[in-house]
């Protein structure tokens, strides 16, 4: 059973990550740390608790987080996954209602309980995991490893033209993270631009399961499909944090990566929050991080389509 603990800015592509990991009967999400991101934390807070319920599973603790980065102002991202972050689709009242403690605490109590035995995912802002080393600087030792959806190993940005959302809204604590000694994986984003695009008629597909879960992830994710259209011009809906929810589960899934030193950039007037791959060692560090190079796209739709589908 891989136990996880999902860090996240519930919105449209999170929320469909959280499925997986609810649905997927070899995992165990331990629990749910939200951090403001995508939208602000009260409403990151609302989306998380409300695809607990549409996964029709069981109720992981949902901690409250960050409802900013460390440095600077919250920037959200309303006008890509909508004013909701879920499409602007009527949301029902979630069941459930916050854990008591917040999130950094959390991910170290946790931590500490299990040593070794759980695994990080994180598909927001990493402000929590910052926050979460402040209070443990051996979180790198006690956690087993840290997924990131974070950074480009192409250098492409999607917020700017060399930075990543995630990192761009905190690199502050990106940077930290990146050198806090985990067992790091970086998912960019060109590996869901290249490798976990839902196209049109494969959403047609997917929402023709008729089940409730294939359905919501298809409408919370309209807003993605139109800001998909008309800026990042990817001819479907990307799939940030799914895929990188999907490595986690399928480690197959994952056909390529390399071992590198990966910094991040927090100053730069036009890059900050750009991650830095050296590729060619020429700043002779020690490898902080395994860095996604390609995903097997089938095997992604083939997951997505079975926990999705019953
Ligand atoms: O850049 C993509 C990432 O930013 C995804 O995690 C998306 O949900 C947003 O948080
Ligand atoms: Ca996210």
């Amino acid at each position: 059973m891989k136990r996880l603990i999902i860090d996240t800015d519930t919105a449209s592509d999170d929320a469909v990550a959280l499925l997986l990991a609810l649905r997927h009967p070899a995992t165990r999400v331990e629990a749910i740390t939200v951090v403001a991101g995508n939208v602000p934390l009260a409403q990151a807070v609302t989306n998380a608790l409300v695809t607990v319920d549409v996964a029709e599973t069981y109720q992981p603790p949902v901690y409250i987080g960050a409802s900013g980065p460390l440095a600077g102002d919250l920037r959200t991202a309303e006008s890509v996954h909508g004013a909701n972050g879920m499409g602007n689709i009527p949301l029902p009242d979630p069941s459930g209602k916050p854990a008591e403690g917040d999130a950094p605490e959390a991910i170290v109590a946790a931590a500490r309980a299990a040593p070794g035995e759980l695994t990080l995912v994180t598909l927001g802002p990493l402000t929590n995991v910052a926050l979460a080393l402040d209070l443990e600087p051996t979180l790198g030792t006690l956690l087993k490893e840290v997924y990131v959806m974070g950074g480009t190993s192409d250098h492409l940005g999607n917020i700017t033209p060399s930075a990543e959302f995630n990192i761009w809204v905190d690199p502050v604590a990106a940077r930290r993270v990146f050198h806090a000694g985990f067992r790091l994986t970086m998912v960019g984003w060109d590996i869901s631009r290249k490798y976990a695009v839902i196209d049109d008629p494969t959403a047609e597909r997917l929402r023709a399961l008729g089940t409730r879960r294939a359905r919501f992830a298809m409408d919370i994710n309209r807003s993605l499909r139109q800001f998909c259209r008309d800026y990042t011009h990817i001819d479907g809906i990307d799939m940030p944090d799914p895929i990188t929810v999907a490595v986690v589960i399928e480690p197959e899934m994952l056909t390529r990566s390399v071992e590198r030193y990966v910094d991040v950039e927090t100053e730069g007037e036009i890059t900050r929050g750009a991650t830095i791959v050296d590729y060619l060692g020429v700043l002779r560090r020690e490898p902080n991080a395994r860095v996604c190079l390609e995903t097997d796209a089938e095997r992604f739709l083939t997951l997505v389509f079975d926990l999705l589908g019953n």
